[in-house]
């Protein structure tokens, strides 16, 4: 099985987890793409659901699959909300935002009774950080001011370019990227990223997943993260 028929299992498993009436958040990324590909298949033999995406991507692939799209204000409250991630210890807490759709990802799965992340086993990590930088959404006049503030707290920081310009969010602000190694604790870190001036938010989602599905060579593994886990991290 190659890379991308894992993520395709997995996603269609996680995809099953829909259920007719339901409002659901989509993700974005290579695994949640699949996801959204069997949501409109099943769509398309019946399903009826509305969904909130993650991204202007994920948008118009849901749109041209003919899912229902409502807003976060529209529908302030999802049942179900599916999305990839970067990375994911040994709590169910994450790093996401490789992808850039960081912040209205984390708004759709704080308004989700039920948040369900969709990986490969590559992602699983013991501890958060270790080769992969924090994604930190700063809005673009307060950037240089925020990557200071990021050295400050022990990061070393750099704003991500598309090409030779730098990369701008579908919110239309800009994100750094910022290496702080190993995370010791990223309920606390979340949060202190948050409480810098010019920031919207950052990609550490600590304390939100309810469950992961993990596609492994042979299949795929489901691990419901224990509500004590969720509720002891300091960010959840
Ligand atoms: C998007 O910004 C990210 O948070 C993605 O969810 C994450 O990067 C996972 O993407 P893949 O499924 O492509 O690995």
């Amino acid at each position: 099985m190659t890379t991308d028929d894992s993520k395709r299992a997995v996603a269609r498993r996680a995809a099953d987890l829909v259920t007719d009436g339901m409002v659901i958040g989509l993700g974005t990324g290579s695994t949640a793409k699949h996801l959204v590909d069997r949501i409109g298949e099943r769509v398309r033999d019946g399903l009826r659901v509305r969904a909130v995406p993650t991204s202007e991507r994920t948008a118009s692939q849901a749109q041209s699959l003919g899912i229902a799209l409502v807003s976060l204000e529209e529908c302030p409250q999802l049942d179900l909300a599916i999305d990839g991630a970067d990375q994911v210890d040994s709590r169910g807490d994450l790093i996401k935002g490789l992808g850039g759709a960081l912040l209205r990802e984390k708004l759709v799965a704080r308004a989700s009774r039920e948040f369900v992340v969709i990986v490969h086993s590559t992602k699983l990590v013991p501890t958060l950080g270790s080769g992969c930088p924090v994604p930190v959404e700063a809005q673009p006049d307060e950037w240089e001011r925020v990557r200071d503030r990021l050295i400050e707290l022990g990061a070393s920081p750099h704003l991500r370019h598309e090409g030779p310009e730098p990369y701008v969010t579908d919110n239309g602000n800009m994100i750094l990227d910022a290496d702080f190694g190993a995370l010791e604790n990223p309920g606390q870190l979340e949060l202190r990223i948050n409480e810098i001036p010019g920031v919207l938010d950052n990609g550490i989602f600590a304390g939100m997943t309810d469950r992961v599905l993990i596609a492994e060579d042979h299949g795929v593994r489901e691990w419901v993260v224990p509500t004590r886990s969720r509720a002891e991290s300091p960010g959840g």
